[in-house]
């Protein structure tokens, strides 16, 4: 399916076809992983390294419809997170999820990663809940690492600041069964039922109840004991000082409609991003690069 979102020569490595709901969808399969991008929010769908189950949750019940974003994977959330301070119009965490995204370059490099490259296509005129001008592109590989990074300029002659998130839903067996451990001592706001600023103390996290939590101040890797599934997944990321720990629990999975009532013991998100007071100020002609690089290790 040609589209003119396409604007890179692909290596054999990399085919477009048509996915989910129609929508553009990029198939990366090389010696180390296989990966699924969408067009629509350049949205990581899928991420398997060889010898490994998919690291990715997807929802089962997700929209895949162009004025929605999708459910599962890595959505991008730019240039605001969660709903919009004053706007309640504006789409929760940000247009850039909602949006085409054009691959501009697509190479393999000589240890058969895969490195692809997409730029925002700017809403036209910029909308009144953020009336900046913006360029920002995504450079993923696709490797036996999966690195996500989120480049943004300010080419306009005003600052500006903006919040991000790669909301990464990570695939586990059971969330009542994992640890998350790299976040020891780190104060976090407390989102479920209302805002209040808490410290996780020296335990990991273990999850018994909703769990929405913005970590802050904090540039640690993060890492996901799975005994379900014998592994551990890491998260590690540069030029982020806030870390999101989200599941949803039985209430809030039943009011999402694009997310299966039972579906969130197999998810916890793990948000690399800067939010709230990290939000960053970029002075004109500044850009700002944040990176996530997430492993995976078999543990016997
Ligand atoms: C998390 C937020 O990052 O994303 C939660 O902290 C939110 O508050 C969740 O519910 C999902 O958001 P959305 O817009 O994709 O339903």
């Amino acid at each position: 399916m040609p589209t003119p979102l396409v604007r890179a020569a692909l290596p054999a490595t990399v085919s477009l076809e048509s996915g989910e709901g129609q929508l553009p969808r990029l198939i990366v399969a090389n010696a180390l992983a296989r990966a699924e991008i969408y067009l629509h929010g350049a949205h990581v769908t899928a991420w398997q390294p060889q010898g490994h189950e998919p690291v990715l949750w997807m929802s089962r019940k997700s929209a895949w419809d162009a004025t929605k974003p999708i459910r599962g994977g890595v959505p991008i959330c730019f240039p605001w997170f969660g709903p919009h301070a004053t706007d309640k119009t504006a789409p929760g965490h940000g247009f850039a999820r909602l949006l085409d995204w054009t691959l501009v370059e697509a190479r393999d490099d000589e240890r058969g990663a895969t490195h692809l490259t997409f730029e925002l296509t700017p809403p036209a005129p910029p909308p009144a809940a953020w009336p900046h001008t913006v360029a920002a592109t995504y450079h993923v590989t696709v490797g036996s690492s999966l690195v996500l990074a989120l480049d943004v300029r300010n080419p306009g002659t005003d600052a500006s600041s903006f919040e991000e998130a790669l909301h990464t839903y990570f695939a586990v067996r059971d969330v009542r069964a994992i640890e998350i451990s790299g976040l020891a001592g780190t104060d976090y706001l407390d989102k479920v039922g209302g805002t209040s600023q808490r410290n996780q103390g020296a335990e990991p996290i273990r999850f018994t109840a909703e769990t929405d939590r913005v970590y802050l101040n904090t540039q640690a890797a993060c890492t996901i004991h799975d005994p379900g599934t014998r592994r551990r997944i890491v998260v590690r990321k540069s030029r982020s000082n806030a870390t999101v720990v989200w599941n949803p629990w039985v209430d809030k999975a039943r009011a999402m409609p694009d997310f299966g009532d039972d579906e969130w013991p197999e998810m916890v998100c793990v948000e690399t991003g800067n939010v709230n007071l990290h939000a960053v100020r970029l002075a004109p002609g500044a850009s700002h690069t944040m990176t996530a690089t997430i492993d995976v290790v078999a543990v016997p």
